[in-house]
């Protein structure tokens, strides 16, 4: 069946059809995705871009397992993340893409990760240090500390929390832009010049061809940052430039002494091409910097926010993060099992990667219908997390959907918070390792109590809105557990 055919999706009724209503009601329109009937839908969008979502697991599958050879991360991503990550692994495509992730891969195995395990938990004891005995806080802006200074330690052995609000300050200025321009007309007009200069490129030849490839390569972030929100990112990436090369600069002059840290260890990566250059470690490393960072954040967030209203839920974490050696080492991982739970149901609940998209290569087929290159399609964690036929309630915290025996009849890619085929989230087993350690050890001091409500707001990440308010008590049975003097960090 044509394209043509593809049933329009619910929520784009008006004037400017999707591309607005994603601007003014992006949760809104995913939303009703979730309840929308049919394996495919298409947004109404305005030529020449092709939108289409792939609304149920097995389309899911079929476009990122069996056709991932079709596909290539979509434009407008690349061109929204360009000036933070570059060619990194998350936006790069093609053969540069397929080397960096096997130079790459070895380094996130649970095995390597291992070596991580002490930092995480030292991290988290330091985030909680000025807590005191009973306070009412910002508790998404503390497990951005937490993570951040994860990234920070684990990246570059480097303590960021001295740092830590003028590179938060940087990445969260990056990372906003990101989520502001997604889908803007200036964005959409660079992708369509983009898109025109692909196909000069590829009817003609000689010096109309090369001047064409150059327009492209032009267009695939930026030609300009303009209005205070532009110079703003060109600042924050500019600071961002500077205080990664300092760190790479001061790597180089240690090579070989055996540090552990991935900045090192990237540097090292080398293949029968070679190692990276300066450029490719730099887009690297701001890449893990914030995939690693943001996303963990947003979901230790939700987890305790979503825990903290469910008292029973509650009393089992807490009871599990008693139950296990203080500090908690990776040997404890296998038995916190309700924590492992909670946090991938806040996964479920609020992923912080709530759509994602790629963009056809060639003339492919998808849920039966013939698609045309460079046709964009959507994927939805988030409409598929909240889709009725594939979790029932869908709107109740219900960790125990994660036992294996409600497990074992789900569809594979029912649940897709770190996405799934060849680019499936390289970090998942260092943000699953790092989120039950964490989760362990604040419950293992403090008594987390709601504060506030909360809801998501989608941005780059699927953030909460109001920071989730939070009062923490401290549990007089925190006076015996181990302290950071006791890690000897
Ligand atoms: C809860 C935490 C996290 C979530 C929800 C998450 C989510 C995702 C998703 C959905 C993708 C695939 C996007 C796509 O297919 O277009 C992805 C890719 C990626 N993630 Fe994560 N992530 C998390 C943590 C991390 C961590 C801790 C790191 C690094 C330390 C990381 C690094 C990356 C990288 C480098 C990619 C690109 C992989 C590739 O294309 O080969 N992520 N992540």
């Amino acid at each position: 069946m044509d394209q043509a055919a593809i049933p329009v999706a619910p929520g784009g009724e008006g004037l400017l059809g999707h591309n607005a209503a994603m601007r003014n009601d992006r949760l809104g329109v995913l939303g009703k995705l979730a309840r929308a009937e049919g394996p495919l839908l298409r947004l109404r969008v305005p030529p020449p871009l092709r939108v289409v979502v792939a609304n149920e697991p097995d389309v899911v599958q079929e476009l990122l397992v069996e056709k991932a050879g079709s596909i290539t991360k979509s434009d407008m991503l690349r061109f929204a993340l360009w000036n933070l990550a570059g060619e990194g692994l998350f936006t790069s495509t093609g053969d540069l893409w397929k080397r960096q992730r096997r130079l790459m891969a070895p380094l996130f195995t649970p095995k390597a990760l291992e070596a991580y395990a002490r930092d995480m938990v030292a991290c988290t004891l330091r985030t909680l240090e000025g807590w005191g005995d009973d306070r009412t806080l910002s508790l998404a802006h503390e497990t951005t500390r937490l993570t951040m200074g994860v990234a920070g330690k684990t990246l570059f052995e480097a303590d960021t929390f001295s740092e830590a609000d003028e590179i938060g300050d940087a990445l969260t200025v990056a990372l906003d832009w990101t989520g502001y321009v997604m889908a803007r007309p200036s964005a959409l007009l660079h992708v369509a010049a983009k898109r025109a200069c692909e196909q000069v490129r590829t009817r003609t030849s000689g010096a109309l061809s090369s001047l064409a490839a150059r327009g492209e390569q032009a267009f695939t972030g930026p030609v300009v940052l303009w209005g205070p929100r532009g110079r703003a990112l060109a600042g924050a990436i500019a600071f961002l430039d500077a205080h990664v090369q300092r760190m790479i600069d001061d790597r180089r002059r240690t090579l070989g002494t055996g540090r552990t840290d991935l900045l090192s260890r990237l540097i090292e990566a080398h293949d029968e091409g070679g190692t990276m250059d300066d450029r490719q470690v730099r887009d690297e490393v701001l890449t893990l910097f914030v995939a690693g960072h943001e996303t963990t954040a947003t979901g230790l967030a939700w987890t305790l926010y979503l825990a903290a209203r469910d008292p029973a839920v509650y009393a089992a974490m807490e009871r599990e993060a008693d139950s296990i050696d203080d500090p908690p080492t990776v040997a404890d991982l296998p038995r916190l099992e309700v924590i492992g739970r909670a946090f991938r149901e806040a996964l479920r609940l609020y992923p912080p990667v709530y759509m994602f998209g790629r963009d056809t290569l060639e003339p492919m087929t998808l849920a039966g219908y013939a698609l045309r290159p460079r046709t964009n399609v959507m994927v939805s964690p988030y409409g598929l997390h909240h889709d009725p036929k594939l979790w029932p309630d869908p709107e109740r915290f219900d960790p125990d959907r994660f036992l294996p025996e409600r497990e074992a009849g789900r569809h594979r890619y029912a649940w897709l918070p770190f996405g799934a085929g060849p680019r499936v989230c390289i970090g998942n087993h260092f943000a699953m390792m790092e989120a039950a350690l964490a989760l362990a050890t604040l419950l293992r001091r403090y008594r987390f109590e709601p504060a506030g409500d909360d809801v998501p707001e989608p941005s780059a990440t699927l953030r909460p809105k109001h920071g989730v308010p939070m009062r923490v008590v401290r549990r007089p049975s925190a006076r015996k557990a181990a302290t950071l003097a006791d890690l000897e960090v």
